[in-house]
């Protein structure tokens, strides 16, 4: 990795992988690219474009400018965002993906896309949900997660493209709120806990979702792409697995550190996805192949939202 374009950098992920890469490659190495502007700290930090991922001339023309030879495309629409507007979901997550992989293609580019624990559906094993097992989704979201992980592998298969995914599951973090998903409970619960004192959760309390810290999450990403080659066995997306909690469960972790703080539950639309997904992952195959591992537990992550919250609103 010498040039790096991140696409959807102003994402929940992509606003800190942006941060993590410019570290570790260099501030001018690594190009951002959204279809919003950046914060104008964003826009000093390195270079910046705007660019739209659904139009392959958009990408391609910022690949060749910047001399690009790895892509992270992030650029997609999550799972309650893509049940309000299955086809701009279909049509984002799927067509952007099929340009980032022809692009790979013909210039020779090594390509991150991230799958997601919404890959699997009701009639997959809920329990320690192993790598390979039935795919069978119930929303717009999963079934692009589907197809793009199927996409991946056939262009590494026929065209040696070097492509690499994960499964991640909900992923927790307070640099930039989530973009739309089912799991956005577990960050908006720390959120209201310090500026309302209390929270209504939109999943019943005894809804148990694989989630990570986005700290494993940046590192995993960047160790994945950085493996050798032949140490990466699976060509559609690994399962990656932190750390599995109820709501309850996490709401009595804030309780605990937010004095006062209550919670109440009224589930929404976003329940029955909830229930269509696993409770915890089985990610030995990424454990034993690429040496994953995770550093935080539900503690450890409460602990670091909180400090850093707190930081940002001043309190
Ligand atoms: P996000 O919604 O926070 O960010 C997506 C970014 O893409 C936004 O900044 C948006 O402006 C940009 N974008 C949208 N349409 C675009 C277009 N046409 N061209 C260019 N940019 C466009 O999403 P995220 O949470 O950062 O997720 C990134 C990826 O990780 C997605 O593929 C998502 O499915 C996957 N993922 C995320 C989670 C999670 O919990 N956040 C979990 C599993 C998988
Ligand atoms: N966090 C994501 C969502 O809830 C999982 O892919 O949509």
């Amino acid at each position: 990795m010498k040039k790096i374009l991140i696409i959807g950098a102003n994402g929940q992920i992509g606003s800190e992988l942006i941060a993590a890469l410019r570290i570790k490659y260099g501030q001018q190495n690594v190009v951002g690219m959204d279809l919003r502007e950046p914060a104008e700290e964003q826009k000093k930090a390195g270079p910046w474009e705007l660019g739209d991922a659904t139009k392959r001339e958009s990408i391609e023309g910022i690949v060749k400018k910047h001399q690009i030879d790895t892509v992270f495309h992030l650029a997609a629409l999550l799972s309650a965002t893509g049940e309000k507007d299955p086809d701009l979901c279909w049509r984002l997550n799927m067509d952007s993906l099929r340009h980032v992989l022809e692009l790979a293609k013909e210039h020779k580019l090594s390509v991150f896309w991230p799958s997601s624990i919404a890959a699997f559906g009701p009639t997959t094993p809920r329990v320690k949900t192993p790598q390979y097992t039935t795919l069978e989704p119930t929303t717009m979201y999963g079934v692009t997660k589907v197809a793009g992980e199927l996409l991946c592998q056939y262009y590494h298969h026929r065209w040696n493209v070097d492509v690499r995914s994960v499964r991640y599951p909900g992923l927790i973090s307070w640099k930039t709120p989530p973009g739309g998903g089912t799991t956005d409970y577990a960050v908006a619960i720390f959120y209201d806990a310090l500026q309302k004192g209390s929270y209504e959760c939109f999943v019943g309390p005894d809804t148990v979702l694989p989630m990570m810290y986005m700290p494993d999450a940046i590192r995993g990403t960047i160790e994945l792409m950085e493996a050798p080659a032949e140490k990466i066995k699976v060509r559609t997306a690994y399962n990656l697995a932190a750390i599995s909690f109820s709501a309850k469960e996490l709401a009595a972790v804030v309780a605990k550190k937010v004095k006062g703080f209550s919670c109440t539950y009224k589930p929404d639309q976003r329940q029955k996805i909830a229930d269509s997904w696993p409770q915890s992952i089985d990610d030995s195959v990424a454990r034993k192949d690429w040496s994953w591992k995770h550093e935080y537990g539900l503690e450890k992550m409460a602990d670091d939202m909180l400090l850093n919250l707190r930081n940002k609103f001043g309190k």
